[in-house]
């Protein structure tokens, strides 16, 4: 086995920059904010930062509609924060990819502004444009992920816009050489200056089908905006994916799609130190050959379930590992900036807390490059907002418009908008039990509400000194992977597989042995969990404080939602 790679053992840590830390009390996060957190981040271990776009934007998609790839956004701070930041995060040993939108970028941006001034202008192609159809309605009847058709109509020029998402947010045309070229020369910039990778924004949305042709799905409008929900059955996922992808059928996953990502391999590889590119994507092709696509690609089927039970993640890592190609690397994930929070996703309304802590061990103890969400550490939770007014996510107000329209009582429009709204796992990171979670000084209107529950100890600095808070939870259990080369390194192999209630699984490096044992039931049980040859457990891990310093495997008893981990002595 070859030794492992930085990013095959780093776990990361996702930061929604506007959400994370205000420095200069405008109620917007912001560089200065991120500098003065840097130690924070050291000390809960990481290694590695994915930085949701920190470019200029008019924010109609909170910065994912870039108007300037080569900037920082003004209210973030100047180019030189970003390399202050960069500079310290470097300097405590914790490498920074930044988010790279190729698909698209903001109607704002020059180019777009350019290309949409007449038919003529060399930057015409730049993007998506279609002649009307016939009617002099839209080219076809495809459809925008965020809701409403997937063209628009420039009156200037008499033509239609592709955008797979908001309008703001115009496709640009990767089959003309000149883009290309473009977003090459920007990716260069961001590692000339340092930055140790990307994350890929929307990556299968990149080409579309040429010949449009249209969609024949019947998902209704607002079931196919609820796209992040988790509350379905396992018959209705399924379900609901087909529809879902037959919609998106000629918009996704179009060929030419794999060349370009070896491209900007090969790119990226021109480089020193190992820069790395995580794809928002799932489907393995993106590992190509294992070593000349992406390196990391989302495990995003293990998050789409109500219920993490044992029986589904077995069943997520025996498909998912016996279909990636020799030395592709796993990465998984239970939340992002785009979903619910994982505590409230994957709780059950009594145990959350149990299950914060069995659902963290589950993540940084699989095989894989485990990404971690910003507050999850804290056991942030959604926060519903009640007023229209209050959505930042126009998808929101886009949801919460058309069930008015559909004569849905307000309440429960706003209900159901908050409900799939982004804007539940984006509200600011609770630092304290202070004025605005002291994420933002007393008196700043911050850019969303804060959720109440910094007050009740939902907060770093409660949570900092108490050995028995989920933040010294994830640093312990943190600590100990990144102690253990079977746990960074290792290979993964199921056990007892028919168990319920229990997931056990071994994870083995030349140099070590572990076994892993989570509890998923509110009862204590115990297992036989036989081990060839007969061999012992030291106790590397456990959630509950009462263990022996060596077990027996053969008898191995698990409080209720334990998450035990021992490495196997001869014995
Ligand atoms: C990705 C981002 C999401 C954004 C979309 C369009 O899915 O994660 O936040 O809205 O792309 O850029």
């Amino acid at each position: 086995m070859r030794s492992s790679r930085w990013w095959q053992s780093a776990v990361f840590y996702q930061i929604y920059p506007r959400s994370f830390a205000d420095g200069n009390g405008d109620g917007i996060g912001d560089f200065l904010g991120l500098i003065d957190k840097l130690d924070y981040l050291r000390d809960l271990g990481v290694q590695a930062l994915w930085l949701s776009p920190h470019y200029p934007s008019p924010n109609v998609d909170v910065g994912y509609d870039i108007s300037d790839y080569l900037g920082v956004a003004p209210e973030y701070g100047t180019l030189a924060d970003f390399r202050r930041f960069l500079d310290g995060a470097h300097g405590r040993g914790i490498r920074v990819l930044i988010d790279l939108v190729l698909n698209h970028t903001s109607d704002a941006h020059p180019w777009f502004q350019q290309s949409r001034s007449s038919r003529e202008n060399p930057k015409r192609d730049w993007y998506v444009w279609r002649d009307p159809a016939p009617d002099g309605g839209p080219p076809n009847n495809w459809r925008s992920r965020f809701g409403g058709p997937a063209w628009t109509l420039d009156e200037t020029t008499g033509q239609y816009y592709y955008h797979f998402f908001f309008k703001e947010q115009p496709d640009l045309n990767w089959r003309h050489p000149e883009v290309k070229r473009a977003m090459w020369e920007v990716a260069r910039f961001w590692l000339d200056l340092g930055v140790d990778g990307f994350r890929l924004d929307a990556v299968s949305t990149i080409f579309e089908d040429p010949s449009l042709t249209p969609h024949q799905s019947s998902l209704p409008e607002a079931e196919m905006l609820t796209e992040g929900r988790t509350n379905r059955s396992p018959e209705e996922t399924q379900a609901f994916r087909q529809q879902f992808e037959l919609l998106f059928r000629h918009q996704t996953h179009q060929p030419g799609l794999h060349e370009l990502m070896k491209e900007l391999r090969a790119l990226v590889d021109e480089y020193p130190g190992e820069r790395v590119l995580i794809g928002e994507c799932h489907k393995i092709e993106f590992y190509g050959n294992g070593d000349d696509e992406l390196h990391l690609v989302f495990n995003f089927p293990l998050m789409r379930t109500r219920r993490l039970t044992p029986a589904w993640i077995r069943a997520n890592q025996a498909e998912r590992l016996a279909a990636m190609p020799p030395g592709a690397w796993p990465c998984n994930t239970l939340g992002n900036h785009d979903v619910g929070r994982m505590k409230t996703s994957y709780g059950d309304g009594v145990h959350d807390d149990d299950l914060a802590r069995l659902h963290a061990a589950m993540l940084l103890t699989l095989k894989g490059t485990p990404v971690l969400y910003h507050g999850e550490e804290i056991g942030m939770t959604d926060w519903l907002l009640d007023r229209v007014e209050d959505l930042r996510d126009r998808q929101a107000v886009h949801m919460y418009r058309l069930l008015i329209r559909e004569g849905v009582p307000e309440r429960e429009a706003m209900r159901r908008a908050a409900e799939m709204s982004r804007d539940r796992c984006r509200t600011p990171f609770q630092w304290a039990n202070a004025a605005n979670a002291g994420f933002s000084p007393a008196g700043a209107t911050t850019w969303l509400p804060v959720n109440p529950n910094y007050a009740q100890g939902v907060n770093v600095a409660d949570q900092q000194n108490d050995p028995r808070s989920l933040l010294n939870f994830y640093r312990r259990l943190i600590a100990a992977r990144q102690a253990s080369p079977a746990l960074r390194e290792g290979d993964y192999t199921p056990l007892l597989p028919n168990d319920d209630h229990c997931l056990a699984f071994l994870r083995a490096s030349p140099e070590q042995r572990c076994l892993v044992a989570l509890n998923f039931s509110a009862e204590s049980l115990t297992r036989n969990v036989a081990l060839a040859p007969p061999a012992r457990l030291r106790t590397v891990f456990t959630s509950h404080q009462r263990r022996a310093a060596d077990e027996d495997p053969g008898h191995l008893t698990l409080a209720p939602f334990e998450a035990y981990i021992g490495e196997i002595q001869p014995s």
